[in-house]
């Protein structure tokens, strides 16, 4: 099995690479798991322009040439992808954020279904926010494993030190199990994006073109799969909660409104 470790911090040598390379003994330990890493501080991603094209009519318009496509190829490559950051002012690193910023349209359009994802975090306070922001860096892997790895600019006890240690190993159990089981069947949060989109996709359709041509046709998923009715059922009963909740940023259809794209 393939794993694809994306790397945000800037120091090839810090902890993001210790624990990586903790993680990927646990996972060579239990099979046969090739790793790789991507540095992102060595590659050609430049930062987001801010233009929205990729959400609006498609990531192959992006004005931007560069790594991005090979990062998405490597992904498209791998079984599993680790996404590592440390902790910056309980966020992630901006080199993650550039790169979360150039994948938004994901969070639009997933890709990359059946690849499992495992997030690691490294500092020291606000590891749960740092989490929180690499749990949504891409939409399509489903985030199998979760990892808060503490490391201080000063030695922890014995106890503590054996209390991360375990995390990791039973982190990275995790992470070998779901690659090997490869469960394809929705989760609810995943079926409830995509029973969101797809409807929105038709109210917005003149103004996220590239969202109404990815969903149009698309049936009960993104692929075919079996959805059971169980989560067919909770699904439609969360949409008419939480729908009208959202109606003030339904799109209004004012008489004169312009189609195109009135940004600066
Ligand atoms: C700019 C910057 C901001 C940081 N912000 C935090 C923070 O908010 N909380 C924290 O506990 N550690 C913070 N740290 C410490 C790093 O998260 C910590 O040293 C991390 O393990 C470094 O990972 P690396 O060795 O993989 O680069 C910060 C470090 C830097 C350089």
């Amino acid at each position: 099995m393939k794993v694809l470790a994306i790397m945000g911090s800037p120091r090839k040598n810090g902890t993001g690479t210790k624990v990586v390379e903790e993680i990927e003994l646990a996972l060579t330990r239990m099979g046969p798991v090739q790793m790789e890493r991507l540095h992102l501080v060595d590659l050609d991603l430049k930062p987001c322009r801010g233009c929205f094209t990729c959400i609006r009519a498609g990531e192959g318009l992006c004005p931007i040439k560069d790594d991005r496509t090979m990062i998405e190829d490597r992904i498209e490559n791998a079984d599993g992808i680790i996404l590592v950051s440390p902790g910056y002012v309980q966020n992630v690193s901006s080199l993650m954020k550039n790169f979360m910023d150039r994948m938004a349209y994901t969070n639009h359009r997933p890709r990359f279904f059946g690849k499992k994802a495992m997030i690691v975090a490294n500092g020291g306070a606000g590891l749960d926010k740092t989490l929180d922001a690499l749990r949504i860096a891409i939409g399509g892997p489903s985030v199998v494993s979760e990892l808060a790895y503490m490391q201080l600019p000063w030695p922890i006890s014995p106890r503590a030190r054996g209390k991360r240690s375990a995390r990791l190993q039973r982190e990275a159990a995790r992470f070998y199990h779901a690659l090997v089981e490869n469960d394809m069947r929705p989760r609810l949060s995943d079926y409830m994006r995509y029973r969101f989109f797809k409807s929105t996709s038709l109210e917005t359709k003149e103004w996220l073109p590239a969202d109404y041509e990815f969903y149009k046709d698309k049936g009960d998923y993104y692929y075919d799969v079996k959805v059971g009715a169980r989560l067919k059922i909770t699904s439609a009963l969360l949409m008419a909660v939480t729908k009208p909740l959202m109606k003030d940023m339904a799109p209004w259809h004012a008489e004169g409104s312009s189609k195109e794209d009135k940004r600066p």
